[in-house]
């Protein structure tokens, strides 16, 4: 970004007043040969896909010139790996340093869900465009602040739901239901049926593995004692930090539910029932889920189970001359979908198995129709900064926070809930066929697992009623309190007008 040196100028102008600059990177980025120079912020797992996808438009003029992270290993281990590619890169291990480095472009963020919105928020005001994962928020709130914040700065921000760039895939598949073709909509179905074992029971506070700075992984969340054993990954099943399965591989198909649906706004009326089954670990958030999300045109049924099919069959395997125990189980699945969504039309249906295509059957079951393919999500993400356009991305932010959002309302039912034996819960949903007959499934899935649920209970959340336009419930005060979160100074989400 050398070639106009204004930016040069207002940095030095911005230091001097002490003020925390915004840099006007829009008009620069215009030229399709400028040099985008990118930070990556947090790189255990996900992050290093970021790292992949940048590294892969180097052509385009995409520079990985620095890395955050607030774990020293992963920090030096991305360091060298980059070195030994040719690339020199700055090691931040906070990213509001990073931030101030007015030579960076573009920030993507895999961090934990809990540093989502602020990372972006600040990132975009200090003027840089973002890729952040999804969910983009753990909070509803934080989401459109997040969403109000790329408006008001015209920044481009793309959320992480990658199967958004199969246009010609599940973006047909789209086009073709809503054109009428099946017939009505009558059910969204999206399906999370992915393994998820326990995470252990520590039974005390484990200590904070060497090179980490909590503070920094803790953020906006309450620095409390670590509760599990790894510290990577497993906060997806503490509430403090994560948003379950739903909010985990579930936000991806929730994403694709609603694209299907074309609604804009979050549900006005969402319950939940669930529970935590199978295992007594340090995780808090459901393995078994249903969220009933009750649109006017058609409900939008959300079905998440972590716990196999049946349980596994221990199996002795040789490999390489060594013997080793290994444990074979599958998945059940909906309609053709494990992990996936299902439309149910007045015609037939579509089924989305995978991240890239979709099918249509008739009323038969025959298949009448299949779509595939999909581009890269990270060069979409270029094309739309090059363009400056947010109606340019596959994934925009406001799409994102909608769908993350829909996750957090049918959470916080989950999580106002009251234990009950699942006659009392069937007698309570009775009235809506689709959702009994939902309900049934589970139980039978939970059966299959010697889940006995008149002993380990499942709990069923209250439905709650949500003003679409505000996005704050009506008459809970409870459930409104979920919506935001008690921030950690100085990690707090400004509040931003649309
Ligand atoms: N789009 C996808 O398909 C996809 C796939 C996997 C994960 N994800 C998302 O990516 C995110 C990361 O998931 P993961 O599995 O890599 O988690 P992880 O816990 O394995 O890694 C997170 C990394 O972020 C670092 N980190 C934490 N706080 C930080 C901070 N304040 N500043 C800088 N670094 C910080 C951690 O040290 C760690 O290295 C999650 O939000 C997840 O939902 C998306």
């Amino acid at each position: 970004m050398k070639y106009f040196d204004r930016r040069g100028f207002l940095k030095t102008a911005g230091a001097a007043a002490g003020v925390f600059y915004i840099a006007p990177t829009s008009w620069a980025q215009k030229s399709p040969g400028d040099t985008l120079n990118t930070l990556v912020v947090g790189f255990h797992g996900r992050g290093q896909s970021h790292i992949g996808g940048m590294l892969a438009l180097k052509d385009r003029g995409v520079r990985i010139t620095a890395l955050c992270d607030v774990d020293q290993k992963v920090l030096s281990g991305g360091v060298d790996q980059l070195d030994k590619k040719g690339f020199k890169v700055t090691a931040y291990t906070d990213m509001r340093k990073a931030f101030e480095n007015k030579d960076i472009d573009l920030v993507t963020i895999a961090t934990p869900n809990h540093w989502h919105s602020l990372a972006a928020i600040w990132a975009i005001q200090a003027g840089k465009d973002v890729y952040v994962e999804k969910p983009v928020s753990h909070n509803v709130w934080e989401g459109r602040q997040l969403v109000n914040a790329a408006r008001k700065h015209k920044k481009i921000v793309q959320t992480g739901t990658q199967s958004r760039s199969s246009r010609a895939g599940i973006g047909e598949a789209v086009k073709f239901v809503q054109s009428g073709q099946l017939g009505k909509i009558l059910i969204v179905r999206g399906t999370c049926y992915k393994r998820r074992d326990t995470i252990g029971k520590t039974g005390a506070p484990q200590p904070i593995p060497a090179g980490i700075d909590f503070d920094l992984w803790c953020g906006p969340a309450p620095k409390d004692e670590l509760l599990r054993a790894k510290l990577h990954y497993d906060w997806h099943w503490q509430w403090n930090y994560g948003n379950g399965d739903l909010g985990n591989q579930g936000i991806h198909q929730m994403d694709l539910a609603r694209w299907f649906t074309g609604e804009m706004e979050l549900s006005p009326r969402v319950w939940s029932v669930g529970g935590r089954l199978g295992y007594v670990d340090d995780g808090q958030t459901p393995n078994t889920q249903i969220v009933y999300h009750d649109y006017q045109k058609a409900p939008l049924i959300f079905e998440v189970r972590g716990l196999p099919a049946k349980p596994g069959i221990v199996e002795e395997v040789v490999k390489d001359g060594k013997k080793s125990k290994q444990k074979k189980e599958s998945m059940d699945n909906f309609m053709g979908a494990q992990i996936g969504v299902i439309v149910h039309c007045e015609g037939g249906h579509v089924t989305v198995p995978s991240y890239s295509g979709a099918t249509a059957y008739d009323k038969s079951g025959k298949e009448i129709k299949k779509w595939t393919g999909s581009v890269d999500h990270f060069a979409n993400f270029l094309d739309a900064v090059r363009s400056r356009k947010h109606e340019d991305l596959h994934a925009d932010i406001l799409d994102g926070h909608l769908s993350s959002a829909l996750c957090h309302t049918g959470n916080i039912s989950y999580r106002l809930g009251m234990q009950k034996n699942p006659d009392a819960i069937k007698e309570q949903i009775k009235g809506d066929r689709d959702a009994a007959a939902t309900f049934d499934r589970m139980v039978e899935h939970l059966k299959a697992n010697h889940v006995d649920v008149t002993k380990n209970k499942l709990t069923i959340g209250p439905v709650l009623t949500m003003n679409p336009k505000t996005e704050k419930f009506i008459g809970n005060a409870a459930a409104d309190k979920l919506l935001t979160r008690d921030y950690r100074k100085p990690f707090v989400v400004p509040a931003i007008s649309a």
